[in-house]
């Protein structure tokens, strides 16, 4: 199959046509503000299918159902509580997954067999167009190779599913760069099950309290029950084993100078690259201050690591509050949670 590039920029049609690849049961790749999205009709069992074939996702693992206004929300779910107007309300459009009892409407193929469904209205004007022509609800995971990091541009997309699918909808580079929060309602109290483009500390100031799901900071094993499937497999991962190392960025630097060869590859903060100047394969990823660019390049350093001779990887972090919850948590599914924390020496700076 011939994938097809479609560039609403150069051609007033490419949306529409994208919106009619939809509806006849197609999958594209449709850019949205967090990463690329493979999309298809959320209700037609046939069309969800091939999303999994195109990406070799497991079947279990739920896609999220996009939507391109509020109203709907209803008829996708049941049981709707406050909670879910109150975040819809704050956040929508824009990087949250919430997690609600999904109506029959939604088959269970595109739920990965739960009894609930993730729905996010998403920013990305592309996005919302193609849902409003395609006048379905749209499942779209993320359009990389299961286990391989997120697609940010429609180049990606290519790099991953070329000769898969049949179109990508170019929309230029994610501005976010990491996947929508995913948080459940579905639970007495709200629990994030993915840490993303809106904040733990956001939720928090709507809804008070919010648990964190044990799957965002340790390993889970293949036969355990977890509340986001997705948590569970590796993902994120260049071909070369990853490894992190967390602590302040001067001693982390230091720290990673000391174990490296010369077939090591380093992903390091802005300020921190003089430091490997004998090292051929480094890659910045913002400066240690600013979590946006670090959000918005993680994926895109992360694939470039794949066209390197290297092999193993050594990763610094950023703390986990704020956006850094999410660019922290990619990295270390990123390294299959290999994780060295170098703890604070007395009198360092
Ligand atoms: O930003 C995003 O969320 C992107 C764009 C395309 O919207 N999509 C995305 O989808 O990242 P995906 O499939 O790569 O990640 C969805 C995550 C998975 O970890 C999945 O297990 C979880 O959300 N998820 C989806 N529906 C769920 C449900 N009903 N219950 C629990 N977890 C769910
Ligand atoms: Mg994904």
């Amino acid at each position: 199959m011939q994938t097809e590039l479609l560039c609403p920029t150069r051609d007033d049609t490419a949306l529409a046509r994208a919106a009619a690849l939809l509806r006849a049961g197609e999958v594209v790749g449709i850019p949205t503000e967090t990463v690329y999205g493979l999309g298809a009709n959320a209700l037609d069992e046939t069309a969800v299918r091939k999303i999994f074939a195109a990406k070799g996702r497991p079947q279990d693992n739920p896609l999220i159902v996009h939507i391109a206004h509020l109203q709907d929300m209803p008829a996708l779910c049941m049981d709707i509580p406050t909670a879910a107007y109150q975040l819809a309300e704050a956040f929508w459009p824009g990087p949250l997954t919430i997690i609600l009892p999904k109506s029959t409407r939604i088959p269970y193929v595109t739920s990965g067999g739960l009894d609930t469904v993730g729905l996010r209205l998403p920013s990305h004007p592309i996005a919302r167009e193609i849902i409003r022509l395609a006048q379905v609800p749209i499942a779209a995971p993320s359009a990389n190779l299961s286990g391989r990091p997120s697609t940010t541009t429609a180049q990606h997309v290519l790099d991953d599913l070329a000769g898969k699918i049949p179109a990508v909808v170019e929309g230029g580079a994610c501005t976010v760069g990491v996947e929508s929060t995913v948080i459940t309602l579905a639970l007495p109290t709200p629990r994030l099950l993915r840490p993303g483009g809106i904040t733990l500390e956001q939720l928090q100031e709507v809804l008070g309290t919010v648990d964190v799901d044990r799957a965002l900071h340790e390993k889970i094993s293949d036969d355990t029950r977890v509340s986001a499937p997705g948590m569970k497999y590796r993902h994120y991962a260049p071909r070369a084993p990853v490894i992190v190392v967390r602590g302040n960025p001067a001693d982390t630097a230091q720290y990673i100078r000391t174990q490296t060869d010369c077939d090591t590859g380093i992903l390091c903060f802005d300020e921190c690259a003089p430091l490997f100047e004998q090292n051929s394969f480094v890659r910045t990823f913002g400066a240690a201050e600013d979590v946006h660019a670090q959000a918005n390049q993680i994926f895109d350093r992360l694939r470039e690591f794949d066209t390197l001779p290297v092999q193993r990887i050594f990763a610094q972090c950023p703390p986990e509050n704020g956006l850094g919850l999410a660019v922290s948590n990619r990295i270390a599914k990123a390294a299959g949670f290999s994780i060295v924390t170098l703890t604070h020496k007395e009198g360092a700076k």
